[in-house]
């Protein structure tokens, strides 16, 4: 099974059908679509066989815009998979329920597919790399806003983990730094500006208008942080008043 699976996706992928083949799709096989300019740098030959091997779920690939239940695109919504040669691709699931689907999504984005897909060569250059952080885009936010208002937003958004002020200090997870350790950091602004997109608040923080929605099958796992820009600036207004800690030797951060 295993075996005709590879051979029928090698098959498809040499002649580079990105039509449906017939009617008859296995179970729980699944349609994907993707744009020539990505199927002709020859990553999908490599990386999808990989998948279907190792699960048993057939891979159809469709041109974008025929019906399909997971798309790569370069301009579509889903989070970034993989960067490479001219764009950023994402990858959408549409069909939400469909187990082939979830379980390629979840694939591609765990470190075994990410590594599939780095490892991909032509003529020995690498061809894909992951999305850098970078591209998630940073605002630049000054310190005029309320600071008052930035110590409540403070309280009520991270307070659950960090320590923002003295009356918070005890309710807090001991490994994460307090906003007095951190103030102490000689780039903290920086940090602050960009904590929505550095480890771990991407996965369950919101900046309205900043930070792309959740992937459909990676929702949250704890009740999120949503916060506007206003917020932020007005948390980092807050922060700039917070005594920073005395941490007396070099700190050791990550
Ligand atoms: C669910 C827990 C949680 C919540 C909620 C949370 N944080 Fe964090 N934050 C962490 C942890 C854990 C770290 C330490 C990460 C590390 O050291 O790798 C951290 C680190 C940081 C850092 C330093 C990041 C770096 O890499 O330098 C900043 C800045 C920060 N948090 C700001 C905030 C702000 C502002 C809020 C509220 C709007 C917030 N955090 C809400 C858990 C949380």
């Amino acid at each position: 099974m295993r075996c005709v699976v590879s051979f029928f996706l090698a098959g498809v992928l040499m002649l580079g059908l990105v039509v449906a083949p017939g009617p008859a799709r296995a179970a729980d096989g699944f349609r994907l679509s993707a744009p020539d300019g990505l199927i002709e740098t020859g990553l999908l030959k490599y990386v999808l066989p990989r998948f279907s091997l190792k699960t048993g779920v057939r891979i159809e690939l469709v041109s974008p815009g025929q019906a399909a239940e997971v798309a790569l695109s370069a301009d579509g919504d889903g989070p970034r998979v993989f960067t490479g040669p001219q764009a950023t691709w994402r990858l959408q699931v549409n069909a939400t329920t469909h187990e082939g689907a979830v379980r390629f999504a979840d694939w591609l984005r765990s470190e075994v597919g990410q590594r599939t897909v780095t490892s991909y060569e032509v003529d020995g250059v690498a061809l894909f790399s992951l999305p850098s952080r970078e591209e998630t885009e940073i605002v630049t936010l000054t310190f005029d806003g309320d600071p008052v208002k930035g110590k409540d937003l403070s309280v009520l958004h991270c307070a659950r983990c960090h320590a923002v002020s003295e009356e918070t200090r005890m309710n807090t997870i001991g490994s994460t730094p307090s906003f007095f350790v951190l103030r102490a950091m000689g780039d903290w602004d920086v940090r602050f500006q960009a904590f929505y997109a550095l480890n771990p608040h991407p996965a369950f923080t919101q900046v309205a208008e900043v930070t792309p929605p959740f992937p459909i099958d990676r929702p949250s796992p704890i009740a999120p942080v949503e916060i506007t820009l206003d917020d932020l600036e007005a948390i980092l207004s807050y922060v700039a008043n917070v005594p920073p800690a005395d941490l007396g030797a070099p700190i050791r951060h990550q």
